[in-house]
């Protein structure tokens, strides 16, 4: 729109600027702010998305456009959030090894295959629930988002603000898996993973985490607005209403604890596509994943969601990456926030990389341009970081391009 003119002369501004000064002496001034709310006094400009420079810029840009309780239910993690914190820091304790002469960014190929799905980088957009609340483009925007860089595979989770069969045809050619957490019903799972099936779901996500966790720092945010802690825990966006009773009045959540093996061993028969189990942070776990049939594994903590004082999952890579030695593909997520990061747990032996937190930063920042913008970022960072080591091809990054000061 062309600029009015009133908008920005100069003498309206010294109009305003004079009646600003005149008005700071004023008793007037207190009452004035209490009609507006909004605390701008200490803010600067908010940045563009043209101004974005790394995925950190996205969670300021985030926080300011939501209301709180919607910001609290990404930003935390579970009890003290120790595992949340360990996550980011093992990364620091990674250093990349300068052993090789850098490469032009321009020969660097980090091109794969994932269970059949063809990766221009090997970075996934990782299972993450209502999406649109972050912003009116949700789940959809975010897809579009996906396949615009370099169609990167979405995951969507059971617990999605729009339904897998409303985002798939969104954006045809793109790949959508989808996330489920088993429901203790086997029919009841049936019916679930036949809707993903259904509507062309290659691959299903069978979370195996987050058994009882309990977002506290979100919880004690709410309480100090008066809320009363529900018995739902930390589930979900909305949390409770009603005060606990039984169990939950001590932050025991029953909701989860039945998982077994069985289980896994019934829902691969129903399952047609490849069946991936997300939240392994053991080597014995990933060899009986394998043995019940997973066609890959997730080496996950649910980005310190789900069980506090656990191990960052950085930490727990290359055990894994041995116990497994090669005979199913290995993803990663947790902490994840920059180019370095992914090129560091490729290293210590994952196949591909996912990302959680960074990618609702970018959708709520700006929407699915913010998405787009976030993901593309991290690939090309990535892609710096791999010509600075020297590398130009995926399959070459293996251990020998870093120094992992815990193992
Ligand atoms: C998640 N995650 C998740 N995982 C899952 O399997 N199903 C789900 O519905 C959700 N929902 C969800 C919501 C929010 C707000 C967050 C932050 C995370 C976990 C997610 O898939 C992934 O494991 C972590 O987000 C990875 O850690 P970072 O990247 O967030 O640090």
């Amino acid at each position: 729109m062309a600029d009015p003119g009133w908008l920005t002369s100069a003498s309206r501004r010294r109009a305003l600027v004079r009646l600003a000064g005149l008005m700071a002496g004023s008793p007037l001034a207190a009452a004035l702010a209490q009609s507006d709310p909004r605390p701008l006094g200490g803010h600067h400009r908010v940045l563009s998305l043209a101004e974005m420079q790394t995925s950190f810029d996205f969670e300021p840009v985030f926080f300011g456009n939501v209301p709180a309780p919607i910001y609290d239910y990404t930003a935390h993690g579970d009890g003290s959030e120790f595992t949340l914190r360990r996550n980011r820091q093992a990364f620091d304790w990674v250093d990349i090894v300068p052993a090789r002469a850098a490469v032009p960014a321009s020969q660097v190929d980090l091109s794969s295959e994932f269970l059949g799905v063809a990766m221009k980088f090997p970075i996934v957009v990782a299972p993450t629930a209502a999406m649109v609340p972050l912003h009116p483009d949700g789940e959809i925007g975010m897809f579009k988002a996906a396949s615009a860089a370099s169609n990167t595979l979405m995951m969507l989770s059971i617990n999605t603000s729009t339904p897998y069969a409303k985002v798939a045809p969104a954006v045809p050619g793109g790949t959508l898996w989808g996330q489920f957490y088993p429901l203790e019903k086997l029919d009841a799972s049936q019916r679930s993973m036949d809707t993903y099936q259904n509507a062309g779901a290659g691959g299903i996500i069978v979370t195996v985490d987050q058994q009882a966790s309990y977002y506290e720092r979100t919880q004690q945010d709410r309480n100090l607005g008066g809320r009363v802690l529900g018995a739902g825990g930390g589930r979900g966006a909305g949390g409770g209403a009603a005060a606990p009773t039984g169990a939950a009045r001590y932050r025991i959540n029953g909701f989860r604890l039945w998982y077994s093996w069985d289980y896994i061993d019934a829902m691969r028969k129903m399952i047609k596509g490849k069946l991936v189990i997300k939240g392994i942070l053991d080597p014995q776990d990933a060899r009986l994943a394998i043995e019940h049939g997973a066609d890959a594994i997730i080496v996950s903590n649910h980005g310190g969601r789900s069980m506090d004082y656990g191990p960052s999952t950085l930490e727990v890579l290359p055990e894994i990456v041995a116990a497994v030695n090669g005979r199913i593909p290995i993803l990663f997520d947790s902490g994840v926030r920059r180019g370095a990061d992914i090129f560091k747990a490729l290293a210590l032996g994952a196949n591909a990389v996912m990302i959680g937190r960074t990618t609702r930063w970018g959708l709520a920042a700006f929407g699915a341009p913010g998405a787009q913008r976030l993901i593309e970022m991290l690939q090309q960072e990535l892609v710096q970081v791999a010509a600075a080591a020297g590398y130009t091809k995926l399959s070459d990054i293996d251990k020998t391009a870093v120094k992992a000061n815990f193992v």
